[in-house]
């Protein structure tokens, strides 16, 4: 039996059955053994260039040295708080964070997740504006936890476990009008991610979140980017909320925080909503939020990001990847929709998703790894790291040739 057939068994028997039987069926049965940089290596050898990212947390890609010392050093000093005494990462994180994020953005709380950041955004909103109704977006993620869950816009997620949390509304992403509609003076926040990635890769109409921000402070409501997937240079700045100069009243971050070594989630606000907070300091609290492995992986992947200037890299090599896979897609007509995105932020619409099912498996036997967007299976998003080479670059736009050409008969039956 193969390590892989071995492993697929432990997850039918330990894991899901259900879940193994779908990577079985998507032909994913490869055990990741180890990965560097741009690299992941599976049990067999077999090398890949990782464009899926972790969708979106490698943008330093894998194991970067500068970040594995830095939580080397802080494993053999102390891996996790003592929680009474003063930690010096988070404080260095959290002074971090407040000079690279936009505007007056200024206190931090550290978590462990996306979805954690969500939350605590939301449950800030709620205490800070003593209001309940959250706006977000159709197709929307936010993550799957039931605040998260009650705001995400798919309802493939949500129905199973309705009734969700009382309060939320969706509204269609990119659409200030009908934004405007429901917006009214019950409205805590509007939630909204600048691009959407889950959905598919939705980058809004020019403007829209300058108009968003505009509503909110018209209505009295704060407004929440969830920069989860966005943030940390992958767009091409450092906050995909700079496109547009807005700031936002809580940034929430996650992914590539940690560096790619560590899970960590945060979420800065700005201060005027502190109030609640400063006087009960104990009211959102979290055991392993802010421990002090994922603090220094998320410091030295905040120094990494400026002395290199990992943004401006993800828009030039983004324009240069677009390009490329736009002029490709020209050459096999009847497989791809559109090709879009900003900086290292990617996402291919096939025209169906038996051609984006074949163009992702035939991606992998060329070495190059992709995946779907959550909440669109017609796209495969690409999110490589932000230190891709242009070498590494040209080769994943000849595997995405290679995997066209062979999508091609399909084209013929659809
Ligand atoms: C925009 C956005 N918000 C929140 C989340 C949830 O993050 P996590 O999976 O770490 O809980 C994701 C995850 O994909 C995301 O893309």
């Amino acid at each position: 039996m193969s390590l892989g057939e071995k492993v697929l068994a432990q997850y039918e028997t330990y894991i899901n059955p259900g879940l193994a039987r779908l990577l079985r069926f998507m032909g994913l049965s490869a055990v990741e053994r180890e990965a560097a940089g741009t690299i992941v290596t599976d049990s067999e050898g077999k090398r890949m260039i990782d464009c899926v990212g972790g969708y979106g947390t490698f943008a330093f890609g894998h194991k970067h040295p500068q970040i594995v010392q830095a939580v080397a050093e802080q494993l053999q000093r102390m891996p996790l708080s003592s929680k009474v005494m003063l930690s010096q990462p988070m404080a260095d994180l959290a002074e971090k964070l407040a000079r690279i994020t936009p505007g007056d953005l200024t206190y931090t709380f550290v978590c462990n997740s996306g979805t954690e950041a969500v939350e605590g955004a939301i449950k800030l909103a709620r205490i800070a504006t003593g209001k309940t109704k959250i706006i977000s977006m159709i197709h929307s993620f936010h993550g799957k936890t039931l605040g998260s869950l009650s705001a995400s816009g798919k309802d493939l997620y949500r129905e199973p476990f309705a009734p969700l949390l009382d309060g939320f509304v969706h509204v269609p992403f990119g659409d200030a009008e009908r934004l405007e509609t429901v917006m009214d003076d019950q409205t805590a926040a509007v939630l909204v991610e600048p691009i959407q990635g889950e959905a598919g890769v939705i980058l809004p109409p020019v403007g829209y979140l300058r108009r968003v921000r505009e509503l909110c402070d018209r209505h009295g409501a704060l407004l929440i980017a969830d920069e989860v997937q966005t943030g940390m240079g992958r767009t091409g700045r450092i906050f995909a909320c700079e496109e547009e100069q807005v700031v936002p009243d809580i940034l929430c971050l996650a992914k590539a925080l940690g560096g790619g070594v560590m899970p960590i989630g945060a979420f800065i606000a700005r201060p005027s909503l502190y109030e609640p907070y400063i006087h009960a300091p104990l009211l959102h609290t979290s055991t392993f939020g802010g421990n002090p492995l994922a603090c220094a992986a998320a410091n030295a992947a905040i120094d990494l990001l400026l002395e290199e200037r990992l943004y401006e890299q993800a828009k030039q090599k983004g324009d240069y990847l677009i390009a490329k896979l736009r002029l490709l897609a020209d050459r096999y007509p009847g497989t791809v929709q559109e090709i879009r995105g900003r900086g290292l932020l990617i996402g291919i619409e096939f025209v169906n998703e038996e051609i984006g099912g074949l163009v992702m498996s035939e991606l992998i036997q060329n070495g190059v790894l992709t995946a779907f967007a959550l909440n669109n299976l017609r796209v495969t998003r690409m999110e490589p790291p932000l230190t891709i080479s242009k070498q590494e670059i040209d080769q994943v736009a000849e595997a995405f040739a290679n995997a066209l050409a062979a999508s091609l008969p399909l084209t013929q039956i659809s």
